[in-house]
C-alpha cells in the first residue's frame, strides 16, 4: 500500500467521509465532475495488478502505439456508491461487476483483474473520494473501472501490458428528463448492435460508440434512445444503447435472454430476482416486436439508468404509447422502489446485495 493510499484511508475514516458541504449536489445530471483521486494498477509481470494505489485524478500517458488506441483492447464497468440515511456509503453487488469484468477480460484476451484486487480498487476509490458521494437522496457516486491494453504493439496482437484504473464522478439521473420521467424510444431497423458470436455480451468500449450514429439522429427527432433488434431475423428486441429492457403483460414479465448479444446487466439480474420475489412470472426469453408493442408496460434497467419507465416506442414510424406516457407504470414504480431502497439502505437487504465501504 502506498503512503498516499494509507494517508487517504486515514482521512477517509474522519470528516472526509461526509459529503463536501461546499459542493452543489442539487443539480447533478449524468455528467463528469472530476474528483480528486483515481486508482491505477499495472498488470505487472505476473499479470495480477497487485501494486495498485491512489493517484491524483488526471491524464494518463500512453504510447501512440498503445494497443487500446490502435485496436481497442478495452473493457469497462459501471457501478454506484450511495449514502444511506445514516451517512454510511454502500456499494451494490461489487463482486458481480468483478465477475463480469473477468469474463470480459477473457473475451478480449486480457489478463483478468482478480476479484479481491477489483473490489479493493473500487473501495479505495470510494474512500478517497468519499466527500463526493452525494447526501442520501441527492444522487450517487458513479464508478468507472477500466481495463485497457496500454502497452505498445504494432501488429495485431494482445498488448504487452495492461492498466486497471478506477475513476469516479458524482451523478444524478441518466436521461435528461429526470429519473422517473418516461422516455421515448425508437426501434432501429437497419443498424444492429451485435451479432451471434460477436462481443455484444462483453462490456467492451467498442460496443458503445457504434450506437452513436443512430442515437444522435434519434435524439434530434426527440427520442431519448434507440432500441436494437436481433441481427438474424430483425424481429426480436435486444437492448437499448445504454440499458436492458423488460416488458410486462399482466403478471408476466419478459426480458431478452443472455445469448452473447446483449449485456448481462447486474441491474437486469437483480430486477429479475426482485420481480420474482414480488410474485411476477419472469421469463428470460426472446421478445418479438409484436409482443413489445402489445405490452402493458415497458421499462429499462442499468446501473446508470437504474429502472427507467418507457412512455412510448416508435416502430416503422408508428408510436405506441404505454399508460398515460407521462407517469411511470405501477410495476416500474414497484420494482424501482424495491431496488433503490435496498441500494440506498432504507429497506432490509434480504438478498445480501449491499456492500458497505
Ligand atoms: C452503466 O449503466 O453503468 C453503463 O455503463 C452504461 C453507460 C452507457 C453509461
Amino acid at each position: 500500500t502506498s503512503t498516499r493510499t494509507r494517508a487517504l484511508a486515514e482521512s477517509a475514516s474522519s470528516a472526509a467521509y461526509a459529503p463536501n458541504p461546499d459542493f452543489d449536489f442539487d443539480s447533478l445530471g449524468f455528467g463528469l465532475t472530476e474528483t480528486d483521486e483515481m486508482w491505477v494498477a499495472e498488470s505487472g509481470d505476473d499479470g495480477a495488478y497487485a501494486g495498485g494505489g491512489m493517484n491524483a485524478f488526471g491524464p494518463i500517458t500512453v504510447s501512440p502505439a498503445a494497443q487500446v488506441i490502435n485496436y481497442g483492447q478495452s473493457i469497462f464497468e459501471g457501478m454506484k456508491a450511495q449514502r444511506s440515511p445514516d451517512g454510511n456509503i454502500l456499494l451494490f453487488r461489487p463482486t458481480e461487476n468483478a465477475a463480469r469484468f473477468a469474463a470480459g477480460a477473457a473475451r478480449m484476451s486480457m489478463p483478468a483483474v482478480p476479484e479481491e484486487v477489483f473490489v479493493r480498487g473500487v473501495e479505495e476509490t470510494v474512500r478517497a473520494n468519499a466527500s463526493y458521494v452525494p447526501p442520501h437522496g441527492k444522487g450517487t457516486l458513479y464508478l468507472r473501472p477500466l481495463l485497457m491494453g496500454t502497452g505498445p504493439i504494432l501488429g495485431l496482437g494482445p498488448a504487452p501490458s495492461y492498466t486497471f484504473l478506477v475513476y469516479c464522478s458524482p451523478v444524478g439521473a441518466y436521461f435528461k428528463g429526470g429519473q422517473l420521467t418516461p422516455i421515448k424510444l425508437v426501434v432501429e431497423e437497419h443498424f444492429h448492435r451485435a451479432a451471434p458470436g460477436g462481443m455484444g455480451g462483453t462490456k467492451a468500449a467498442g460496443n458503445y460508440s457504434p450506437v452513436l450514429v443512430t442515437q444522435l439522429s434519434a435524439k434530434k427527432e426527440g427520442y431519448a434512445d434507440v432500441l436494437y433488434l436481433d441481427a438474424v431475423e430483425n424481429k426480436y428486441i435486444e437492448e437499448v444503447s445504454s440499458c436492458n429492457i423488460f416488458v410486462r403483460k399482466g403478471k408476466s414479465i419478459k426480458t431478452p435472454p443472455l445469448g452473447g448479444t446483449i449485456l448481462p446487466g447486474i441491474t437486469r439480474k437483480s430486477v429479475i430476482e426482485l420481480a420474482r420475489s414480488k410474485g411476477y412470472d419472469v421469463e428470460e426469453t426472446p421478445v418479438s416486436v409484436t409482443e413489445l408493442l402489445d405490452a402493458d408496460e415497458v421499462f429499462t434497467t442499468g446501473t446508470a439508468v437504474v429502472v427507467c419507465p418507457v412512455g412510448s416506442i416508435t416502430y416503422k414510424g408508428k408510436e405506441v404509447v404505454y399508460g398515460d406516457a407521462s407517469d411511470p407504470g405501477p410495476t416500474t414504480m414497484e420494482i424501482y422502489d424495491a431496488l433503490t431502497s435496498i441500494q440506498a439502505g432504507t429497506a432490509e437487504d434480504t438478498f445480501g446485495w449491499v456492500h458497505p465501504v
